[in-house]
């Protein structure tokens, strides 16, 4: 970095699990930190740390995106990392999904890091130097049945964040995405919502050997905080790496998915999905 003082680092989702995991490591290895979250006032332990700052942001409310983005410019006069790590999950059938919450959906995941890149571009821009790296998900390398539109919204990240990669490089800049497998935090209860209520529904047999299987394995799970170190080397390895697999899940999940063919690959995952 080029900053005689400490680096900046604005994080969106910080107010819990991955978010609020990055937001703490980059402070702990001397960065200073807007910290940013949808509701600041329900209170969070980083605001206790020094070099936090916590703002305001909600990804999907453009004046708020400008006005966080302006607030640490205020604070601290440059920003040197964007982490785009807000989202949830959407989970069950697509055919039940209502407009709203695909809305919504693709609004968060996608819209969202389109809005807080587009206003951190400038600074990077001016500064001749910066890093923004999106949090997408093993499920942006590889489906699996009931995520049709989660898939599809990390799938767009990945695309996304490879291809800015290439425009941004000439000015400096680096696009990277850091794709985590199964990570322990809360992401599997307030942040995943449901295209369905109940099982009234022509798919509720496939669903329910879905759910059985993913319930299984949920206690081979990485930890936030590891996620977070994956995002601090992806933010300040000097590389031009652009994907960064985040969990030894991931990591295996995504090599096995390279060595087969696509038929078996599609019977692997109905075999991993009890299907
Ligand atoms: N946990 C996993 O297994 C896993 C795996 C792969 C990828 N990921 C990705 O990791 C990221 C973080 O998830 P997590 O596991 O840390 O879950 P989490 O603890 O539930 O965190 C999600 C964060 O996103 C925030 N958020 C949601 N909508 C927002 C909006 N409109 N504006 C600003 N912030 C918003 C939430 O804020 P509020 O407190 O306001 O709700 C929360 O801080 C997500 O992008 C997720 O897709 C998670």
């Amino acid at each position: 970095m080029s900053t005689v003082t400490s680096p900046v680092v604005l994080v969106t989702g910080a107010s819990s699990g991955i978010g609020q995991a990055a937001a703490t490591l980059f402070a702990e290895r001397g960065w200073r930190v807007a910290a940013t979250m949808r509701k600041p006032s329900d209170g969070t332990p980083l605001a206790a740390l020094p070099k936090v700052t916590v703002l305001p942001l909600d990804v999907t409310d453009p004046a708020s995106v400008d006005t966080a983005v302006a607030a640490t410019l205020d604070r601290f006069g440059r920003i040197d990392v964007l982490v785009n790590n807000a989202g949830y999950g959407l989970f069950g059938p697509f055919e039940t999904a209502t407009d709203e919450q695909i809305r919504r959906q693709f609004a968060t995941n996608v819209d969202g890091i389109f809005a807080v890149t587009r206003a951190v571009l400038p600074t990077m821009r001016r500064q001749g130097c910066g890093s923004i790296i999106n949090v997408a998900s093993l499920g942006g390398l590889i489906t699996l049945p009931f995520l049709s539109l989660y898939n599809a919204t990390k799938f767009a990240v990945v695309g996304f964040t490879e291809s800015l990669s290439f425009e941004l490089a000439p000015l400096g800049i680096r696009a990277k995405y850091v794709a985590p497998g199964g990570v322990a935090t809360d992401f599997a209860g307030r942040s995943l919502a449901r295209t369905f209520h109940d099982n009234e529904h022509a798919y509720s047999d496939s669903l329910s050997k879905v759910m059985t299987a993913m319930t299984i394995r949920r206690d081979n799970y990485s930890t936030a905080a590891s996620i977070a170190e994956v995002i601090f080397t992806a933010a300040t390895d000097g590389t031009n790496q652009v994907m960064y697999l985040a969990g030894a899940d991931a990591e295996r999940s995504f090599a096995l998915r390279q060595s087969l063919s696509e038929a078996e690959r599609l019977a692997a995952v109905r075999q991993h999905s009890g299907l």
